[in-house]
């Protein structure tokens, strides 16, 4: 099916002037963007994105991190876009993502992994909506 999955280019990338070369691997293999914007976020809006792993000890440098400079929001938009956008992400420990993947090219480091990606059809639909309002998805499916 057509789906829709929630991306963030993080500071890493954004700092590392990363976001052109990683939105082209989204657009080479067959993604559309939706919908893109560049934000800094809040403490309370990472805490709140973030906020099924508000129990894991790396919480706290997880919002310190994802607010240590702005990142690169897109809805991106394909066939099965979900899983094949996690596929082009790679593993969440680039240690362990594989070669050609986003994250084996441009991260550093579990806690700086250059994107994230929404994992399942209901995360990818909490997590648009939390970034993006009706209005700013220009969608070319529906
Ligand atoms: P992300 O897909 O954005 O979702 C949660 C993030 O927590 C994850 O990517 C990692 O960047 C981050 N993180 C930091 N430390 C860890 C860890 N030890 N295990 C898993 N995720 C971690």
């Amino acid at each position: 099916a057509v789906e829709q999955t929630l991306s963030i280019i993080k500071p890493d990338s954004v700092g590392d002037n990363n976001i052109g070369a990683i939105i082209a691997r989204f657009e080479e293999a067959g993604l559309r963007l939706a919908a893109l914007k560049m934000i800094q976020l809040t403490k309370a809006q990472a805490e709140g994105f973030y906020a099924e792993h508000k129990e894991r000890p790396f919480f706290p440098s997880l919002v310190e991190f994802m607010t240590s400079g702005p990142v690169c929001v897109q809805v991106l938009e394909g066939e099965n876009a979900i899983v094949r956008n996690r596929d082009l992400m790679g593993a969440t420990n680039p240690e362990e993502a594989a070669e050609g993947t986003i994250r084996r090219d441009f991260a550093t480091a579990v806690s700086a992994n250059a994107v994230h990606g929404s994992d399942s059809a209901e995360s990818a639909k909490r997590e648009v909506a939390y970034f993006f309002s009706a209005d700013e998805i220009h969608t070319r499916w529906a």
